[in-house]
């Protein structure tokens, strides 16, 4: 049975471990705009297994050839963590999620169905009797393959507890041995919830068996508050992402779940065995590959979650750091800036630090590092490990896009006249491409040019400008996100110069895009109607 816990005598769990299953690369991937290369989920995978979560939901297998061969690669390479791929009923979804992570250690599928009758009757156009019939197979079908094996009924909070509550046995008594309660749409409320799962424990003993487990939706800002209502109810599997992204509004957040249970714990008497001081880093991380920034405001990553304002709270903390905090920041792993190079320091220490950071590089990637790094040492005084992830996961990640990459260029920007811009692009092919434009400003000026240079009518959707550290010398770091005929692509970059952090982003948007308008391949191009 892997992940269940022990119970007591009203059939709730009473281990005080909450397992965090992490959908970061499933739900989340599923927010507008964001399409993650397999590379990129790769790399997001083995910062979450270093996070410590428990599960990793790599994907959703029969989505896409893209999607597949990510959940596989994170299959056969990311180890710790359950790697667990999402299937509807189908037996061919079946089949894709079991192929998908057949070579993890700890392989898991999780399978659902709608049991509301709004799904039944509009999307699935189906019957209840169906339903059950549904989801006996899957999970028979499914338990051919392994023993871990999760079913969740969808859209369960608005469906009728009764109902769902036999589909559930249906499921145990086929050998699920997780159950999870979505609440699709963000609709319930925190008693509803905790209120909804006390009945399904009623409506079904056998539940006491297994673990229990809360997926929330955050459209109405209650996912973390569901979640937790969930948590007093008995579950001990918490499905979450990080900074909260996924369908429409988000899931709950990861790290503010982590940091609830952990903040709180003498209370709660419940925990996980998230490694908190990592949490910085992967959001981090996730912001700047999904081009999704994280509010300034928001909870326990946010730039402003430790930031005092006002004169009587600064005085408070330089008093007495607990009298305005109740967390300290370095239990997540924000100001954890203690690596500090200089222009002179060599390829050899620039390797160690990053290998202290948990990147481990050599080859052609530590050269181009290295190059970058002296570029950037150069102009700056001190390199942070701040810095570092910052270049590193910029750099190492444009290895893999192939496609174009910037030249040069120059931009002639005044008050007199429109801003001028002329780029240099080195082709996939080989060779270069130059283009011009005037533009309505230096940056759009040069996104014209690239267009030009590249002949690709690339249309820019998200451009997010940021600063990695604090200071006049900090890198400049940006994020975009364009469509090609339809087809998204995402890129990010630091530099100095914030026009060429611009236009290196832009190049790799568009090379994202390209190769997938190419492919024909859009993440999540379902056969069927029925996204999750
Ligand atoms: O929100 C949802 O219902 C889901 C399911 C696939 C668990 O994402
Ligand atoms: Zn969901």
């Amino acid at each position: 049975m892997g992940t269940s816990v022990g119970n007591t005598t009203d059939g709730r769990s009473e281990a005080n471990r909450v397992l965090i299953f992490d959908t970061t690369l499933r739900d989340g991937e599923q927010s507008p705009g964001i399409s993650l290369n397999r590379a990129e989920k790769l790399e997001i995978a083995h910062q979450l297994a270093r996070l410590g979560v428990d599960i990793i939901e790599a994907g959703f297998p029969i989505a896409s050839p893209g999607d597949f061969e990510s959940v596989q690669a994170i299959a056969r390479e990311v180890e710790g963590p359950i790697i667990c791929g999402l299937a509807r009923t189908s037996k061919l979804d079946i089949d894709a999620a079991w192929n998908a992570i057949k070579d993890s250690q700890r392989p898991r599928i999780h399978t659902f169905i709608s049991t509301s009758d709004i799904h039944i009757e509009h999307q699935l156009q189906s019957t209840r009797e169906d339903v059950e019939g549904q989801a006996r197979a899957a999970v028979a079908h499914a338990k051919e393959y392994l023993d871990d094996v999760e079913f969740s009924p969808m859209d369960a909070t608005r469906a009728d507890a009764e109902f769902t509550a036999g589909v559930i046995q249906i499921a145990l008594d086929e050998g699920a041995t997780t159950i999870n309660i979505p609440d699709t749409v963000g609709y319930t409320m925190p008693h509803e919830y905790e209120a909804f799962l006390a009945r399904l424990y009623e409506l079904v003993p056998d539940l006491r068996g297994v673990t229990l487990s809360v997926h929330c939706h955050d459209d109405l800002g209650l996912a973390v508050a569901n979640s937790f209502a969930g948590v007093r109810a008995g579950a001990r599997q918490v499905e979450c992402s990080v900074n909260g992204i996924g369908e429409r509004a988000g899931n709950a957040s990861l790290e503010e779940i982590v940091m609830l249970l952990r903040t709180r714990r003498a209370d709660v008497r419940l925990d996980t065995e998230v490694t908190s001081t990592e949490l910085a880093r992967t959001s981090r991380l996730v912001s700047r590959l999904t081009g999704y920034p994280v509010a300034p405001n928001k909870a326990i990553v946010g730039r402003n979650a430790f930031a005092h304002e006002s004169g009587i709270h600064q005085d408070g903390v330089l008093k007495e750091r607990t009298t305005y905090e109740i967390m300290d920041a370095t239990t997540v792993g924000l100001q954890s800036n203690s690596i500090v190079l200089g222009k002179h320091s060599g390829r050899h220490a620039l390797r160690n630090a990053l290998e202290e950071m948990g990147f481990e590089i050599d080859g052609q990637a530590l050269n181009t590092a290295f190059k970058r790094f002296k570029e950037i040492a150069d102009l700056k005084k001190q390199v942070t490990a701040m810095d570092l992830e910052a270049l590193v996961t910029d750099e190492l990640r444009s290895e893999d896009i192939g496609g174009y990459t910037l030249h040069s260029f120059e931009v002639e920007a005044s008050s007199q006249r429109p801003p001028h811009a002329r780029v240099s692009v080195n082709l996939p092919e080989g060779g270069t491409a130059s283009g011009s434009f005037t533009g309505d400003g230096p940056i759009d000026a040069v996104f014209q040019a690239i267009n030009a240079a590249t002949g690709v009518a690339a249309k820019l959707s998200e451009f997010t400008i940021g600063a990695v550290t604090e200071g006049q010398d900090a890198l400049g770091e940006v994020s975009i996100v364009l469509e090609v005929d339809g087809f998204t692509g995402a890129g990010q970059s630091v530099s100095t110069d914030i026009i060429d952090a611009a236009a290196r982003a832009y190049v790799r948007a568009l090379s994202v895009s390209v190769a997938r308008a190419r492919v024909g391949e859009q993440p999540l191009g379902l056969p069927e109607t029925a996204a999750p």
